[in-house]
């Protein structure tokens, strides 16, 4: 999927899986909009992808998930700057059973309120270009997890929200496509606490449970991301990569859909 004179937002985008994943949209052509929190580690990865590629291809925009006025003035300066919207990743997230409430707004609401701005810059009923919205949820987001529960219950609603867009018969006429990605863990800053357990509620079984399904490099996950660009049909598909069976691009089943 080449994605030439496209503009793609995405959230937690300083660092991490969201800066892999800008990484693979500026590769493919796309001008992309770095929206994270951490203002500095932001600033420095576009710097890098200026560098790399040409200025006016990347820009960092602060933005929490958690404030609307946030999400609304990063849709705005995307709007602002390229003129136009094709694709956004909601991909800001944290992991921390301490911070329960935040967890859920950030991990949830966040995805939820970054969706529902992207539809209405989208849709090509509204004068918008049509596009895809992927939402980063977990495998966590698939099975329980008794030592991350709240994590899971965010990633589960992540996993459940965008399958009923995707299931919605009114998408097509919006242009949209929504898809997810659910990975187990892989090398990044959010593994820090997981893999000690000091952001789990039990640590011994949280290092167990990291030890018996492996740690994966960004660059696997990478692959994932990269192979569901390339489905020629995303909507509804829900991505999975673990360590031990790889990536599997599932489709499921649209006919229980209520
Ligand atoms: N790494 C893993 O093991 C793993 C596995 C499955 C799913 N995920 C998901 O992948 C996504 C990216 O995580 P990561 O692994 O790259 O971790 P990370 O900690 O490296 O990156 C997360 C990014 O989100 C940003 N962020 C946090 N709170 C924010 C807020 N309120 N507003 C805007 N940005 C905010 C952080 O500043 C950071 O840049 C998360 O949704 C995570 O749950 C990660």
């Amino acid at each position: 999927m080449s994605l030439s004179g496209k503009v793609a937002l995405i959230t937690g985008a300083a660092q991490g899986l969201g800066k892999a994943f800008s990484e693979v949209l500026l590769k493919r052509g796309a001008n992309v909009c770095v929206a994270d929190i951490k203002v500095q580690t932001g600033e420095a990865t576009v710097s890098s992808f200026q560098q790399q590629y040409s200025r006016d291809r990347a820009f960092f925009f602060k933005c929490d998930v958690t404030r609307e006025n946030d999400i609304k003035a990063t849709f705005d300066a995307v709007k602002k700057q390229y003129g136009q919207l094709d694709m956004v990743v909601n991909n800001a997230g944290i992991a921390d059973e301490g911070a329960w409430n935040k967890m859920i707004d950030i991990n949830l609401k966040g995805v939820v309120m970054g969706s529902q701005y992207a539809v209405e810059a989208l849709r090509r009923d509204k004068g918008g270009n049509g596009g895809l919205i992927i939402n980063v949820s977990s495998a966590a987001g698939l099975s329980p997890v008794y030592v991350t529960p709240v994590y899971a219950a965010s990633k589960f609603g992540v996993v459940g929200y965008t399958r009923s867009w995707a299931a919605n018969p009114h998408l097509g006429s919006m242009g949209l496509s929504f898809c997810c990605m659910c990975p187990t863990f892989a090398e990044t800053d959010i593994m820090k606490g997981i893999d000690d357990g000091s952001k789990s509620l039990y640590a011994d079984d949280a290092q167990e449970l990291v030890k018996m399904l492996g740690i994966m490099s960004v660059k696997e996950v990478v692959d994932a991301f990269e192979q569901l660009l390339d489905l020629p049909d995303k909507n509804g598909v829900v991505v999975t990569v673990t360590k031990r069976d790889g990536i599997h691009i599932k489709r499921p089943d649209m006919k229980n859909k209520l």
